[in-house]
């Protein structure tokens, strides 16, 4: 590999981590709420894709997390990042964080989203982490 490949090789490795992508779930309701009602997980994702405009985050929608008895529920990701999976969600509250967290993950050169600076919705609210593909933990 030539010098001029490596470094080509380097910028898509940093544009792959300058892009995140946030999974919102809009079937997620409060048990409190109405089952024919508009769901307030698909309010989040609404909220969501307006935070993200103007960003290199991508918001999608999905029908449900398997995370329903901690709803609302998100998750993000970015390619060679750790994927985390959030709950205790509000529509009206928490897309900017959803937003800033994934722009400090896509920023996190160790794939771990940094828990200074981490909206404080997404420590409280942090359901799981799941370690890249090809992971291998290090200190066994
Ligand atoms: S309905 Fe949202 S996680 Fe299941």
């Amino acid at each position: 590999m030539t010098l001029t490949n490596t470094k080509a090789v380097d910028d898509q490795a940093l544009e792959s981590l300058s892009t995140a992508t946030v999974y919102v779930c809009i079937t997620c309701r409060r048990a409190s709420d109405p089952e024919d009602a508009p769901r307030p997980g698909l309010a989040l994702a609404q909220a969501a894709s307006k935070a993200a405009d103007g960003t290199s985050v991508a918001v999608h929608q999905v029908q449900c997390l398997a995370n329903c008895s901690r709803a609302l529920s998100a998750a993000m990701r970015c390619d060679g990042a750790w994927t985390y999976i959030f709950g205790g969600l509000e529509a009206d509250r928490d897309a900017g964080a959803l937003i800033e967290g994934a722009q400090l993950l896509a920023r996190a050169e160790d794939g771990v989203m940094p828990w200074r600076g981490r909206p404080d919705i997404l420590k409280r609210g942090l359901i799981a982490r799941v370690p890249p593909l090809n992971f291998t933990e290090e200190n066994q």
